[in-house]
């Protein structure tokens, strides 16, 4: 059995390393080239994060696998994936914005076994081991994660965000208008793991999200869900790419049957 506290560790590390490459290396003038559309870019900082997470990753453990947001791929042979967000905001980052975020998740045949979702220009570090809690690191010390408070949702704090594809923006503005008159407010930090994190630590009650990638959300789920937030999609469907609903266990069924309605009224 894999020692996840070792893989807790071995994350954090090359996690914060990457960070202070992005926060402190950054070129005075970022280059980048745009992916599935003129709004998505990836710039060589993206890629210079990706690869150091995995030269630090696979240093310590060659055999693992790894799937990496810019293309890092490598097959596991001892049952731990390393699934990687280099940046996850990467527009927040181009525009010298603070909502980004390094994102590194070890998983196994179970599933998300450690989560670490560093946010270097906050200070914050958010780590979840399965079965072991979760936290936020900053320069406040470690504080454990957990929300057992009670929101209705016509009282919570909604976090969402927007692909890249104008249809789907469109489609998803829709949505928006539908929702919003329901819920407290809502917010679009920029990054889906730094959203996420932030209902397992208060600063949101809920987040929804069409579109997201694997790599977007494999760190950030462990986290909330070691901290008591429900992480799900739709009509009892795993979060998957079509959605992904977080929120406290007070409202997460009202939210989750308030955007499945939504959708039907799309089709
Ligand atoms: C994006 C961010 C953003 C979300 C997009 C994601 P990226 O990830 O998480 O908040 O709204 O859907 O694609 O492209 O910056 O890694
Ligand atoms: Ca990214």
């Amino acid at each position: 059995m894999t020692d996840l506290g070792e893989l807790r560790d071995l994350a954090l590390v090359a996690a914060r390393e990457a960070g202070e490459l992005l926060l402190h290396g950054r070129p005075a003038h970022l280059t980048y080239e745009t992916k599935s559309t003129a709004t998505d870019v990836v710039t060589d900082m993206d890629r210079a994060s990706e690869a150091l997470l995995v030269n630090r990753l696979l240093g310590q453990r060659p055999d693992d696998g790894v799937i990496g947001e810019e293309g890092a791929s490598r097959a596991s042979t001892t049952g731990i994936t390393w699934v990687l967000d280099p940046i996850d905001g990467t527009v927040s980052y181009l525009y010298g914005q603070p909502m980004w975020a390094v994102s590194v998740a070890a998983e196994d045949e179970l599933g998300g076994a450690v989560g670490v979702v560093h946010v270097p220009a906050l200070g914050e570090t958010y780590v979840g081991v399965r079965g072991a809690g979760s936290v936020r690191i900053n320069s406040q010390g470690e504080q454990s994660l957990f929300r057992s408070d009670a929101v209705a949702l016509s009282m919570a704090m909604v976090g969402t965000g927007f692909g890249y594809d104008s249809n789907r923006r469109r489609a998803q503005a829709r949505v928006l208008l539908e929702v919003l008159p329901k819920f407290r407010d809502i917010r679009r930090p920029g990054a889906a793991s730094i959203d996420m994190c932030w209902v397992a630590d208060g600063r949101l009650d809920g987040y929804y999200e069409r579109g997201l990638s694997h790599w977007d959300y494999a760190a950030s789920s462990i986290i909330c869900r070691e901290a008591g937030v429900s992480v799900l999609g739709l009509n009892d469907a795993p979060p998957n790419s079509d959605m992904i609903i977080c929120a406290v266990p007070s409202c997460v069924q009202e939210l989750h049957d308030i955007l499945a309605q939504a959708r039907a009224n799309e089709d």
